[in-house]
């Protein structure tokens, strides 16, 4: 099993799926290693697979708002990564088995950060994470868990960032669930 360093080489270098050909950068992730909570996105975008690094582009200024908004931070506190960890080509959704190539790095990223919670950020996080389906809507009604390597962690799913800034109007149902999650955090 590799440990941090041997992960993040492994993901930069990783040939498992067909998007190794078209990335510009794999993008393992960002924050600090002893996160309070892990986030965890989709895919990169345009943006993020040329800087190497996860939501920079404008879902992530409002990611920085809605962590800020809790008092935490991807400097101070969180760790953030996404399911599929290279690009699709044009942004479409990553495929089923591009899912289950990078899977394991998700895993070995939870088993070695000891997050003491994870926020799921859209359906599709949602969907990979717990391997449930079901509407968004549904998902975010309660608290979920992951077990990795025998430990359970709490899942809070809700919107993804993108999303929100199409619906502004559903800032008000993520902060619920920002809430939610900040109870999972011991000394919440
Ligand atoms: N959207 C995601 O899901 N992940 C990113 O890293 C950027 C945008």
């Amino acid at each position: 099993a590799l440990d941090w360093s041997g992960l993040t080489q492994a993901i930069a270098g990783c040939q498992q799926c067909g998007l190794c050909q078209t990335r510009q950068h794999a993008v393992a992730g960002q924050g600090v290693l002893k996160p309070r909570f892990m986030i965890v996105g989709e895919a990169p975008g345009e943006q993020e697979d040329r800087q190497g690094q996860p939501f920079v582009g404008r879902s992530g200024q409002l990611l920085d708002n809605m962590l800020r908004a809790i008092g935490h931070g991807r400097d101070s506190s969180v760790f953030i990564t996404n399911v599929v960890k290279c690009r699709p080509p044009a942004n479409r959704n990553p495929r089923d088995e591009e899912i289950a190539a990078c899977a394991p790095y998700l895993s070995r990223q939870i088993e070695l950060l000891e997050p003491q919670a994870i926020l799921a950020m859209g359906r599709f996080a949602a969907h990979a994470l717990l391997n449930v389906t079901g509407p968004l809507q549904q998902l975010r009604q309660g608290t979920h868990g992951v077990t990795v390597h025998g430990r359970t962690v709490p899942v809070v799913v809700t919107y993804h960032p993108a999303y929100l800034l199409r619906r502004p109007v559903d800032k008000r149902l993520a902060w619920e669930d920002l809430k939610r999650l900040k109870a999972c955090l011991a000394g919440a």
